[in-house]
């Protein structure tokens, strides 16, 4: 049973219009983009392609308005108390990066991540002053909740920073309690959501997040776009990743005066027509609901993982029980390796999909695998194309 008119939902979306006839499982990467989208950021360049918070004529205004619109519709659907807690950035990355810059980490100040995080939320522990702490998954890959509190008992932890949903297997991390246990110890916590707030509801107040990054691209916007949302007594307190246009007020040969938030942590000239397409893909997002594709991703996936996973040729990625793994199927077969799986299902089935290490090298070093094959759902996908899924993976598996 499909939870979304998934039918209706697709005619939005003119990468189905195609001639040739893709099934599109690489959403973890990268949404595609409904009509609405494409048409906000073809306005902007059309009709109003001018700057933002600079010149006083009609046009910018336009453009300023546009931006402190999209500001409040996405502080609103992450249930954000002020506006301004939301800074527009390039992505996930550049979101974490200005926490892990502007906290102003001393060397022995503790910074506890999972052993699943992506790159982008592994390196900035490696450069920066701080002592980085990996905290261990249990063997099925999900959170590991007895080790996090010993970890906090016995160390004094400065941040906790972790993937909300692995973007490797899918898994998400228990957060609100994890964000309540680490508050107890002052712990600051911050979530990267690039998995998450596509595909769930993420309500940063409910769950008293202190730090939340992720990318318009993975959430059907356009690509570099981000959001970084943090408590704006924090964000206040940020020391800024880059300074210049915008991020002042006033300033001498000598010195300057900062601007408030959010413009001190956006500096120099914003992806205006991405930030104004943002908004009308959230907007998107709440009028479908997250509710319904989080759970349609799930109807999906327990479809594939029912016949699949039976085949002791399929090794797969994360719990078995595909309620723990939202949209995400990540495996490997027997034999094979990632890439020429997901090659093969390329050209005979027209399935794009990816394979390798998905940007989280570091645990599968660890665990001394070359990567997976990751089919990755969204609520555009139909159980006719899992089943062409299957049908082609049944094939690979003789
Ligand atoms: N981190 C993104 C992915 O998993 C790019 O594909």
């Amino acid at each position: 049973m499909q939870m979304l008119n998934v039918d209706r939902i697709r005619e939005d979306f003119p990468f189905f219009n195609q001639e040739k006839r893709y099934i599109y499982f690489d959403n973890a990467c990268m949404s595609l983009k409904p009509q609405v989208v494409i048409d906000a950021v073809v306005d902007y360049y059309s009709n109003y392609p001018g700057c933002a918070g600079r010149s006083a004529h009609q046009i910018a205004k336009r453009v300023t308005d546009g931006v402190e619109e999209a500001r409040k519709t996405v502080g609103k659907f992450f249930n954000a108390k002020h506006s301004e807690e939301i800074i527009f950035t390039k992505n996930t990355t550049e979101g974490l990066n200005i926490v892990a810059r502007g906290l102003g980490l001393a060397a022995n100040d503790i910074v506890l991540t999972t052993d699943k995080e992506h790159n982008s939320n592994l390196l900035p522990w490696q450069v920066n002053p701080c002592k980085h702490v990996v905290l261990l998954s249990l063997p099925d890959n999900t959170f590991n909740m007895e080790a996090f509190e010993k970890t906090l008992r016995e160390r004094r932890v400065r941040l906790v920073s972790f993937v909300h949903t692995s973007n490797m297997d899918g898994v998400t991390i228990p957060a609100k309690e994890i964000i309540k246990k680490a508050h107890s110890h002052g712990a600051l916590v911050m979530l990267d959501a690039a998995q998450s707030a596509p595909h769930k509801g993420v309500d940063v107040r409910d769950l008293d997040v202190d730090f939340l990054a992720c990318s318009g691209h993975k959430m059907l916007g356009p690509t570099a776009t981000g959001i970084l949302y943090g408590k704006k007594k924090l964000l206040e307190e940020l020391k800024p990743l880059a300074i210049g246009g915008e991020t002042v007020t006033d300033s001498t040969y000598e010195s300057h005066t900062p601007e408030e938030l959010p413009h001190r942590l956006e500096p120099g000239l914003q992806h205006y027509a991405g930030i104004i397409g943002l908004k009308s893909a959230v907007e998107y997002l709440k009028k479908i609901g997250l509710e319904n594709i989080r759970k349609h991703e799930i109807e999906l996936n327990k479809r594939i993982s029912e016949v699949l996973l039976d085949n002791e040729k399929i090794k797969l990625l994360g719990p078995e029980n595909p309620e723990l793994r939202g949209g995400i199927f990540s495996f490997n077969i027997k034999g094979m390796t990632p890439h020429s799986v997901a090659l093969m299902l390329d050209t005979a089935y027209r399935i794009l999909m990816r394979s390798g290490a998905h940007c989280v090298h570091s645990w599968f070093n660890k665990h001394n695998l070359p990567g997976s094959a990751r089919a990755s759902l969204y609520l555009y996908n139909t159980t006719e194309e899992c089943d062409r899924f299957i049908e082609g993976v049944k094939k690979l598996l003789g």
